[in-house]
């Protein structure tokens, strides 16, 4: 079921994640559906307060970037309660980032993109891995929606501040969107 987005300044992108057990109710339906979700929105990863739901869950596929990245080739991946170490002895990088629940806003995050990953998968087996590179990008712009952060919150002030009416707007519901969306409630326009 391909599942409605929610969008900035919505307050559960701002919730605090649960972590993740195996009686979790509807557990495997809602990875699912974050996949039907992401592929349909055309995302390369969803995590789950996006769809709503207030856990510590991520999905990734990062195929689509394999023509600019070819290691990427067939990569992905569930993470359950993912846990991220960055290495911080090595310089950030500077790359465009986006976000489905920020439509229509790319701007330059700067990262380290060498992280050490714990996680889970979908039947709790627990895994380690040094990721390196894009997909290093990627996991941490995901886990942190499990923080409550968006990418927009590790913008330079200047840049947040020239697209202030842009997220202004959002909240109030106004922006154009080629996918179902969420507003806040509290000034949802329509
Ligand atoms: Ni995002």
């Amino acid at each position: 079921m391909i599942l409605p987005i929610y969008i900035y300044g919505h307050p559960v992108l701002r919730a605090d994640n649960a972590v993740v057990t195996p009686d979790y109710p509807g557990l495997h339906e809602l990875i699912e559906n974050m996949k039907e979700t992401m592929y349909k929105t055309q995302g390369i990863g969803i995590a789950a307060p996006q769809v709503g739901v207030n856990a510590r869950i991520v999905y990734i596929d990062v195929d689509v970037l394999a023509e600019d990245f070819p290691e990427l080739k067939g990569v992905n991946m569930v993470l359950i309660n993912p846990e991220i170490t960055i290495d911080e002895t090595v310089p950030g990088v500077t790359r465009e980032e986006g976000c489905l629940s920020v439509p229509g806003i790319h701007e330059n995050v700067q990262r380290i993109e060498k992280i050490h990953l714990r996680w889970q998968d979908e039947q709790f087996e627990l895994h380690e891995q040094d990721i390196e590179g894009y997909l290093a990008r990627v996991v941490q712009h995901e886990c942190d929606h499990l923080e409550k952060t968006l990418f927009i919150d590790r913008i330079s002030p200047i840049r947040k501040q020239l697209i202030r009416s842009k997220l202004n707007n959002m909240v109030k519901g106004k922006v154009s969107c080629d996918y179902r969306c969420k507003f806040a409630p509290a000034r949802r326009k329509k």
